[in-house]
């Protein structure tokens, strides 16, 4: 049974000089719920470590609190906090084997012996490492190492378990093998899981909820399915998933793409500095029949569905902005289509962002707040205004 509550968990690290303070973490504020499954998401350097390291007591808060189970565990060292850490690199003692290393812990709360080799046997047994406890570290392969991590993790019974890209030095297959297990036990001992990655498949896939995070701010807190189709700044829209967004002008009832428009939704206020995001799959399309008139560029078969790019002259200001921004488009594979076929898109949902800019940053040093992005409005199956004759 544990809950965590980070209140404006903030952290600033001082540079070299007095201005050049890093703004790593800014004013957090979430819950997670007991037993429940959170990823923090986000580009490299956008705090999601510091803010992991900050729950451990890795890293100490510049302001803010971090609770669990209602109770503040920031004067706590890491190994009085009912939490236990798996790092990005395998962080095995090298010179112990297996056995030891798990029983570590375990030894330092003198628990006796016959109980601990219980413990480190049911926890060999939980990662799939039953036999594994004779060998060293340097006889196991990464995925196994990373394993017995995880093990040593578990052994303690923390009340969270906090991950920080426990499986980022790994290949792919073996990645995607090792969330399904980690999450198969997550479920199983039903434990609070905190999980880092930049990998936005790997949340998509492990997450109850997905915390966003772009320099050191948490953007959205919700469901993958949520966050996938009612991303609510629009940094979110163009880093979850695949995204078209086209920057337009506002005039009446109409927005303004290049030559062509869309309606614009009820309730938008602002004339400049809007913004539609277009998912791939949320296009209609057929030979002549639809509002943007374009030719296919290239067509990529992904398995069991085909990616277009549609050059549409006009939808940009300019033929240079064209080729850099072909709209991406989903479709079946039992459609035809080829380059240099002509196609006619029409946006079927979108999205309408009152930012024009994507701010994605490396470096998390801006100190200003975020873009103070209103909601996003939705539009669906709209009619569509034809080529706008400006
Ligand atoms: N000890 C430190 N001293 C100074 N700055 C730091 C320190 N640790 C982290 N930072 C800075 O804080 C910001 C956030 O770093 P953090 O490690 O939390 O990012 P991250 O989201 O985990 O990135 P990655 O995906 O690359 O691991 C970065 O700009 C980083 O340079
Ligand atoms: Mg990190």
């Amino acid at each position: 049974m544990s809950t965590l509550e980070l209140v404006g968990l903030t952290k600033h690290f001082s540079g070299a000089k007095q201005s050049a303070e890093t703004v790593a973490v800014n004013d957090i504020n979430l819950s997670v719920g007991d037993g429940e499954f959170l990823c923090i998401l986000g580009p490299s350097g956008c705090g999601k470590s510091t803010t992991l390291r900050m729950i451990g007591g890795f890293e100490e808060p510049t302001s803010g609190d971090v609770l669990i189970d209602g109770a503040s565990v920031v004067d706590m060292p890491p190994n009085r906090r009912p939490t236990a850490m798996v790092f990005q690199k395998y962080t095995l003692w090298p010179h112990m084997r297996v056995y030891d290393n798990i029983a570590f812990g375990l030894r330092l709360r003198h628990q006796d012996k016959a109980q601990i080799d219980k413990e480190v046997r049911d926890s060999l047994a939980l990662v799939g490492l039953t036999g594994y406890d004779r060998r060293y570290p340097a006889q196991l392969s990464g995925g196994e190492q990373q394993r017995v991590a995880l093990a040593r993790a578990l052994v303690l019974q923390p009340k969270m378990l906090l991950l920080d890209e426990p499986f980022s030095n790994l290949d792919a297959l073996l990645r995607v093998r090792l969330r399904e297990e980690l999450y198969a036990i997550q479920r199983r001992i039903k434990i609070t899981a905190i999980f880092v990655t930049h990998d936005q498949e790997e949340a998509l896939s492990l997450a109850d909820r997905i915390a966003v995070m772009n320099a050191g701010q948490l953007e959205q807190l919700d469901k993958p399915s949520q966050i996938y189709a009612y991303p609510r700044t629009l940094f979110v829209a163009d880093f979850i998933g695949v995204m078209n967004i086209f920057p337009v002008q506002r005039q009446g009832d109409l927005l303004h793409i290049g030559q062509y428009a869309l309606k614009a939704p009820e309730g938008l206020n602002g004339e400049s500095g809007l913004s539609v995001a277009v998912r791939p799959e949320d296009f209609t399309f057929s030979a002549t029949d639809g509002a943007w008139q374009g030719v296919i560029d290239q067509t990529i078969d992904l398995g069991h569905y085909r990616k277009v790019l549609v050059i549409v002259p006009g939808l940009f200001g300019d033929e240079t902005a064209a080729l850099a921004h072909r709209v991406k488009v989903y479709m079946p594979k039992s459609v035809q289509a080829r380059a240099g076929d002509r196609i006619a898109l029409t946006p079927s949902r979108y999205l309408v962002y009152s930012d024009t800019a994507v701010t994605r940053t490396s470096s998390a040093t801006r100190t200003s707040s975020a873009t103070p992005n209103a909601q996003p409005i939705e539009v669906r199956n709209q009619a569509v205004s034809g080529e706008d004759d400006r």
